[in-house]
This record gives structure tokens, C-alpha cells and sequence, in this order.
């Protein structure tokens, strides 16, 4: 299967079964619902859910998948979530978010704040619907302190700087790289996975989740507004340490498919059953969206 017709499975599958999260949140204000769905159906790539079910499916196969579906979901929502506020004009402060105005430009501040904190709040009663501990910490860990949030204040408090090659590596992982690698353990974890296969997926995690963001950065110089439906040019705006900035995009680019090679390599114990886990790597670094 190619990679566009597999992610298009995935977001199918996690659309849906986010549609149902929405409709089940009976007791909320209404404008709080139709608010989180403008931000969470907006046509937005579901990488992590991808992640989230292919690990469970390399590891328990197809029977395993519809049990991490939860998982896939939550994740998805915190993602959304810190999409939101990182948008914010106290953070990135941009205005086109997957192809329409950002929440805060369609509805206003107060109400993009809150639905980021109802979409992480709300993350966590679908993640416990698991019934699995584990799930809920290892999410919790990613998006938190010494993960996503945490990395997202090292990016603000950098705008102006030149980091270092190592500082900026550190940044990526922890602001875009945790989540990524929560995704893929969570699906693993949730199908069983032994130490070496959940120790394979994390390392995989890790590199896949820094050629992400390098990619996110090359795109943010050279990509085409209308397909990655954000505006180019944000984090120049912002001085902003990124890939292309420090090692110039020619660079940046050569290190992108570097590191994703590195990852496709890591995948070995699982034979060709890792295949689709291998296309991802090199689909997350040839991306135009
Ligand atoms: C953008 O993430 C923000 C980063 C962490 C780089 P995505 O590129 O996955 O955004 P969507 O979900 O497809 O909109
Ligand atoms: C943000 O990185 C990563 C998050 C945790 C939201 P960016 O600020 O580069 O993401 P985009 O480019 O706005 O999507
Ligand atoms: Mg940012
Ligand atoms: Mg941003
Ligand atoms: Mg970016």
C-alpha cells in the first residue's frame, strides 16, 4: 500500500472515532464543541495516530489495531491541542493553521486557549479508557514538563539566539520528537510488545522524530502555502534557531534523509513486516504537506 492511501486509512479510522469523542461531550457549551471541531477537523495529516496503529499492528497484528484506536485518538487530541496554542500571538503568533485561520483568528484568544486545555484535559478520560496505566503516563510524560511543553518554552525562550547544533537537536526531540515516540510505544505497549521490539519502536521514534521537525523547518523556508496549509516564513519571522538557519537548507536537507535512513535501519528485528514503518521514515522527509 502507498503511504498517502495508508495515512488516508488511518485518518479515516481516528476521524471518525474522534467525531464520536465530540458528540459524547453532551454537557458542554456548544460553542466549545463546534470551536474544538473547526481546529480538530480540519484536515490535519493523523501522522501520530498512523504511528500509534502501525506499532500495534507490527507488533499484535490487524486484530490488535482497533484497541489502540483510544490511544491514537488522545494522542491526536494533545497534538491538536499544542497546534492551538503554539498559534497563539503570545506564542508563534500565526494566522493559517491546516489551510483556514487559526482558532484564536475565527473565534478569539480566551476561546482557543480553552479549547486546547479542554482537547489535553479531555486526552486524558480517552486515554484512561484503556484501562492501562502505562498509556496514560507514558502520554502524560511526552506532552508534559520534560516533553512537548517543556520543549515548546526552550523554542520561545531561543527566538533571538543562535543555538548550537546539539541545543537544537535537544529542542526537537523534546518539542516534537516525545509525542512522536509516545505514539508509536503506546501502540506497541497496548499489542504487547517485548523489551527489544519496544526498545526498537522508541529508537525509531527518536530519529523519525527529528527528521520531522528538520523537514517542518525546511518546509516553514521552501514550502507551498496552500499545501501545508500554514504560512511560510513564521519562524524567520519569530528569529527562530532551525535546521536551515544553522546549517543552511542544502544541509539541513542532506541531514534530514540521513537521520531518516537511520531510523529505516533500526527496524530490522521486525523483517518486512516493519515495511510501511519504513516508508513513513522516508515519507516524513519527502513531504510537500
Ligand atoms: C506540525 O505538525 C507541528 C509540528 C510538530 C512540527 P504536523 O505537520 O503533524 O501537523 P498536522 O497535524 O498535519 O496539521
Ligand atoms: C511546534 O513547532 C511544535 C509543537 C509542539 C506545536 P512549530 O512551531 O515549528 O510548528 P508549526 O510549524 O507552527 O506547525
Ligand atoms: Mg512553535
Ligand atoms: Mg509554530
Ligand atoms: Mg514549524
Amino acid at each position: 500500500m502507498d503511504i498517502e492511501t495508508f495515512l488516508t486509512r488511518t485518518a479515516d479510522q481516528v476521524e471518525s472515532a474522534l467525531a464520536g469523542i465530540l458528540e459524547s461531550w453532551t454537557d458542554a457549551p456548544e460553542v466549545l464543541v463546534d470551536a474544538t471541531g473547526y481546529s480538530l477537523f480540519a484536515g490535519g495529516k493523523r501522522l501520530r495516530p498512523a504511528l500509534v496503529l502501525e506499532a500495534a499492528r507490527v507488533v499484535g497484528g490487524e486484530k490488535a489495531v482497533a484497541d489502540a484506536i483510544p490511544a491514537a485518538c488522545a494522542l491526536e487530541m494533545i497534538h491538536t491541542y499544542s497546534l492551538i496554542h503554539d498559534d497563539l500571538p503570545s506564542m508563534d503568533n500565526d494566522d493559517l493553521r491546516r489551510g483556514k485561520p487559526t482558532l484564536h483568528k475565527a473565534y478569539d484568544e480566551a476561546t482557543a486557549i480553552l479549547v486546547g486545555d479542554a482537547l489535553l484535559t479531555m486526552a486524558f478520560d480517552v486515554a484512561a479508557t484503556t484501562n492501562n496505566v502505562d498509556i496514560v503516563r507514558e502520554i502524560a510524560q511526552a506532552a508534559g514538563a520534560s516533553g512537548m511543553v517543556g520543549g515548546q518554552l526552550i523554542d520561545l525562550a531561543s527566538e533571538g539566539k543562535k543555538l548550537s547544533l546539539n541545543e537544537l537537536k535537544h529542542l526537537h526531540r523534546s518539542k516534537t520528537g516525545a509525542l512522536i515516540v509516545a505514539s508509536l510505544r503506546c501502540g506497541a505497549i497496548l499489542s504487547g510488545a517485548d523489551e527489544s521490539q519496544l526498545a526498537s519502536l522508541t529508537e525509531y521514534g527518536r530519529q523519525i522524530g527529528l527528521a520531522f521537525q528538520i523537514a517542518d523547518d525546511i518546509l516553514d523556508v521552501t514550502g507551498d502555502e496552500s499545501k501545508i496549509g500554514k504560512p511560510i516564513g513564521s519562524d524567520e519571522g519569530n528569529a527562530k534557531s532551525t535546521y536551515p538557519s544553522i546549517l543552511g537548507l542544502k544541509e539541513a536537507q542532506i541531514m534530514s534523509i540521513e537521520v531518516a535512513h537511520d531510523a529505516m535501519d533500526i527496524l530490522d528485528v521486525f523483517g518486512r513486516e516493519a515495511d510501511t514503518l519504513r516508508h513513513l521514515a522516508l515519507y516524513i522527509v519527502e513531504r510537500n504537506r
